[in-house]
């Protein structure tokens, strides 16, 4: 089980860390995907703003291989048990705890004229999506261990004070290490606030794509591999991700030979990119501006949703003593 948050343009950094994730996992096992509209509350002001977002998130995600009819993809706010079970939480979530939590504390910082009893409690909302259905691997990023922790203490509290129900969730990745895709500038990674021309985005056009990467940092000439200066590694990575290995070691070898000539490479890289991120923003296109198709990938997601939410709120109720006939 994992949630995407409805923030509107996905990046290759989201595809590689986590949609390539989901893509395996439905092959092996009963995933839940849910597309977290009840936590975009917390802080979205302008709710006009959900619904486009909402569907150029399930757009991206089925346009990059996410299957509605292997999985279960729905939306939050379609599956009301979510908001039941919530609340049974919130009496084994300590306010103390809560407090603590460095998201909530950032929040507070960020956003100090709306510090809301729904962000204090966003972990709470967040333990009652795992357990909603019971699942015990979420793939997630690094930035939701101390969430997935909360959930444990969750999951135990209840396990200890009702009975056994849940198991306990952990973070899971689907192979090898999760991928960091690192941005045009050399610094950091992509990501979708800072910035934006160092970052490429699954809804970016032809032009926009060899733009941005003619625009990449590099240093002059080579020398040897030791040597190679983040922003030059960087530009292996991407290529290694969605080109050939061949084609990263001819470049590599005028790296060491001291005659690479960036510009060639860049523009290999720009055409590698385009043709893997046109098919996906093709696609995604085309199902966003599909409402019939949508519409029903959200009810069949929901159905799928809340017949599993249904068996573990009966079985909840039972074990907390909320079942008097
Ligand atoms: N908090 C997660 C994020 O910021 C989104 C999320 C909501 C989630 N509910 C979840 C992740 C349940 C995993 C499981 O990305």
């Amino acid at each position: 089980m994992s949630g995407i948050r409805p923030t509107g343009f996905l990046h290759l950094g989201n595809y590689f860390g986590a949609l390539r994730n989901y893509v395996r996992m439905q092959e092996a096992y009963n995933c839940y995907f849910m597309v977290a509209d009840l936590h975009a509350l917390t802080t979205l002001k302008e709710t006009p703003e959900l619904k486009g977002h909402v569907r150029r998130v399930l757009a991206e995600n089925i346009a990059a291989g996410l299957d509605p009819d292997k999985v279960a993809l729905y939306c939050q706010s379609h599956v009301p048990e979510t908001a039941e079970l919530y609340l049974f939480l919130n009496m084994l979530a300590y306010v103390g705890e809560l407090e603590k939590t460095p998201t909530f504390k950032d929040k507070v910082r960020l956003q100090p004229q709306n510090v809301n009893a729904g962000l204090l409690t966003y972990p709470v909302l967040q333990a009652a999506d795992i357990m909603l259905h019971r699942a015990a691997l979420v793939p997630v990023g690094k930035d939701q261990e101390q969430h997935l922790e909360m959930a444990r203490n969750y999951v135990n509290r209840f396990n200890q004070r009702y009975g056994e129900v849940f198991p306990e969730p952990y973070a899971f990745n689907f192979g090898e290490e999760l991928v960091k895709v690192p941005s045009l500038d050399g610094a950091g990674k992509m990501s979708k606030s800072e910035n934006q021309l160092a970052t490429l985005y699954l809804s970016d056009d032809d032009e926009t794509i060899r733009k941005k990467i003619s625009k990449a940092k590099t240093e002059s000439g080579g020398g040897s591999v030791e040597q190679m200066p983040d922003s030059v590694k960087n530009l292996f990575q991407l290529m290694r991700l969605v080109g050939k290995e061949e084609d990263a070691e001819i470049f590599m070898g005028h790296y060491n030979a001291g005659t690479i000539r960036y510009g060639d490479m860049k523009k290999k890289l720009a055409e590698d990119m385009v043709t893997f991120i046109s098919p996906i923003r093709e696609k995604a296109e085309a199902i966003r501006n599909d409402e019939v198709y949508l519409r029903r990938v959200m009810e069949q997601g929901a159905e799928k949703a809340r017949e599993s939410a249904k068996v573990t709120i009966q079985l909840a109720k039972q074990a907390i003593g909320l079942n008097y006939y």
